[in-house]
C-alpha cells in the first residue's frame, strides 16, 4: 500500500483515555486528519494477558490500516508497553507508543521519590521495567496499580465520592513515602487531573505523556515526509467497538460502531 501524506493518522485506546492524547495531537498538528478507535467493547486492557492485548491491537490496527492510515498512535500505555515492538515488526507503517513519563519525573524530582499510577498490564510489562532500570538509578519509584479507575472514567464518573476514596487510597501511601512527582501512566487518568489537584498538596507535580507523544508524532511525520501537505480543516472520525459506547459522552456525535 502506498502511504500518502494526506491519509489519516490513526489513534486508538481501549476507551476514552486516548482522547487526552488526541487533544494534544490536534493542537500540535492542526493540518492533520484523524481516525480515533475506542475499543471499549473490550475495555479495560489493563487486566488482560499480553496475548489478549496483542490480539486486540492486531484487530484495531488491521481496521485502521484498512482505512489507509499513514501512521498509528497507540494512545494507551498498556498496549504500548506490551505490544509496540510486535506492531513495529508486523506492519510497515510508523507507530508512536506511549510510556509512563518516569525519565522526566526522575529529572524533576527533588525528593528523589516518584510515584507511578498505572494499570497492572503496564506495571508488569518488560518495557516498563527496562525504562525504570535505565532512568531511575538514584530514584525510588513507588508503583501503584489503579484498579477500578478506568471503569469509573469509562462511565463518565470523574469526581464522585467513591472515586475520591479510591484515588485517596492510591495516592496517600505515596505521599507518606515523600513523593514530589506523580506520573500518570494510563491515558485515562489524565481525566482525573482536576480531582488529583484538589486532593494532592500543591508541591506535587503531576505528569502525563500527552504533549511528549504529540511532539514525537510531529518529529516522525516530518522525518518520514508524511506531514499533511494541505489543510483539509480539522477532522476526526470516531469509531467504537461497543454498541452502548460512553464515547458519546465525551465527543461530538459523529461516532460509528464497528465490529471487528
Ligand atoms: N488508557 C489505557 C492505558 O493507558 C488503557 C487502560 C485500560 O484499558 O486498562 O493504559
Amino acid at each position: 500500500m502506498k502511504i500518502s501524506q494526506n491519509n489519516y493518522l490513526g489513534v486508538f485506546d481501549s476507551g476514552v483515555g486516548g482522547l487526552t492524547i488526541l487533544s494534544s495531537l490536534k493542537s500540535m498538528l492542526p493540518q492533520e486528519q484523524f481516525l480515533y478507535v475506542s475499543d471499549d467493547a473490550n475495555a479495560p486492557y489493563g487486566i488482560k494477558s499480553k496475548d489478549e492485548i496483542t490480539e486486540r491491537c492486531f484487530e484495531v490496527v488491521d481496521f485502521l490500516i484498512s482505512k489507509r492510515c499513514k501512521l498509528i498512535v497507540v494512545a494507551c500505555n498498556t498496549a504500548s508497553t506490551n505490544v509496540i515492538e510486535v506492531l513495529r515488526a508486523k506492519y510497515n507503517i510508523p507507530f508512536i507508543g506511549i510510556e509512563p513519563a518516569i525519565k522526566s519525573a526522575s529529572l524533576k524530582s527533588k525528593t528523589k521519590v516518584i510515584g507511578v499510577l498505572a494499570t497492572r498490564g503496564t506495571l508488569s510489562s518488560r518495557l516498563f521495567a527496562q525504562t525504570s532500570d535505565n532512568f531511575t538509578q538514584n530514584i525510588r519509584v513507588i508503583e501503584q496499580i489503579g484498579d477500578g479507575l478506568v471503569e469509573s472514567i469509562e462511565k463518565g464518573e470523574l469526581a464522585n465520592s467513591k472515586l475520591v476514596d479510591l484515588l485517596n487510597s492510591y495516592v496517600k501511601p505515596m505521599l507518606y513515602q515523600n513523593i514530589d512527582v506523580l506520573v500518570l501512566g494510563c491515558t485515562h487518568y489524565s481525566f482525573l487531573i482536576p480531582l488529583l489537584k484538589a486532593i494532592l498538596p500543591k508541591n506535587i507535580q503531576i505528569l502525563d505523556s500527552a504533549d511528549a507523544v504529540a511532539k514525537q508524532t510531529f518529529r516522525i511525520l516530518k522525518k518520514e515526509h508524511l506531514l499533511s501537505s494541505k489543510d483539509l480543516g480539522e477532522t476526526v472520525k470516531y469509531f467504537s467497538t461497543a454498541t452502548n459506547s460512553t464515547l458519546l459522552n465525551f465527543i461530538p456525535e459523529n461516532m460509528k460502531v464497528v465490529n471487528f
